[in-house]
């Protein structure tokens, strides 16, 4: 069971950035973004779950402000310490999506390696579809489903990746349309080689 409050990322914000796999991974799936979601440079997007700033950095020279919420005072440290690397304005805001709210809506909302921590996808979604404009689009990133090995300590993880075909009828419950999957990654560890999905898809109304 997860301690209430706890920075589990404390230990690792500080080296987050050194590790190449994890910066050409958000390099690869902020392409899948910019080519799926209508980013335009008016555009106020939240990234949700955005640690240090990895997918910020390679979304902000396309869109006018990135409000980066996390529960991590640690990673939101590191993000805040690389504002003047970000060629947008940015905001980085303490929250606990499960159980903050905030009255802020966005064009976009985009998630990269976040969603396997939230124990309730349905309800996940449907906090960013209440945030999103209309015409908004979700793209959120993630591991496909893995056999548990992705993670060398699974606390804090509630989700082995995802199967695309669930998630697909999570966010089709909700009310997103144009649902679309591609593949944006793959992450090669020594024992096993893992994919990586992004889902894009759109706020109707
Ligand atoms: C695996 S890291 C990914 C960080 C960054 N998006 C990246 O790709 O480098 C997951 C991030 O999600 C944040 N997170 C986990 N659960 C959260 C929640 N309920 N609300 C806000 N942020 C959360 C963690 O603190 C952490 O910074």
């Amino acid at each position: 069971m997860m301690e209430k409050g706890k920075d589990l990322f404390a230990h690792k914000s500080k080296s987050w950035d050194m590790s190449s796999l994890r910066v050409q991974n958000a390099k690869e799936i902020a392409d899948v973004i910019i080519a799926h979601a209508r980013l335009k440079k008016s555009s106020v997007v939240m990234d949700f779950g955005a640690g240090t700033g990895l997918l910020t950095y390679f979304i902000a020279p396309y869109v006018g402000k990135i409000v980066a919420i996390d529960n991590s005072q640690s990673m939101l440290n590191e993000f805040v310490a690389k504002k003047d690397e970000f060629e947008c304005e940015t905001e980085a805001m303490l929250l606990d999506l499960t159980t903050d709210d905030i009255d802020t809506k966005f064009d976009a909302i985009i998630s990269s390696m976040t969603l396997h921590h939230i124990e309730d996808t349905k309800a996940i979604f449907e906090k960013f579809y209440k945030m999103l404009n209309s015409g908004g689009y979700i793209a959120i990133a993630d591991l496909d489903s893995e056999d548990g090995t992705f993670h060398s300590d699974n606390e804090g993880v509630f989700h082995l990746g995802f199967n695309r075909e669930y998630l697909a009828s999570v966010a089709n419950l909700v009310g997103f349309v144009d649902i679309k999957f591609q593949t944006a990654n793959e992450i090669k560890k020594p024992n096993a080689t893992y994919t990586v999905f992004a889902m894009t898809a759109r706020k109707d109304i």
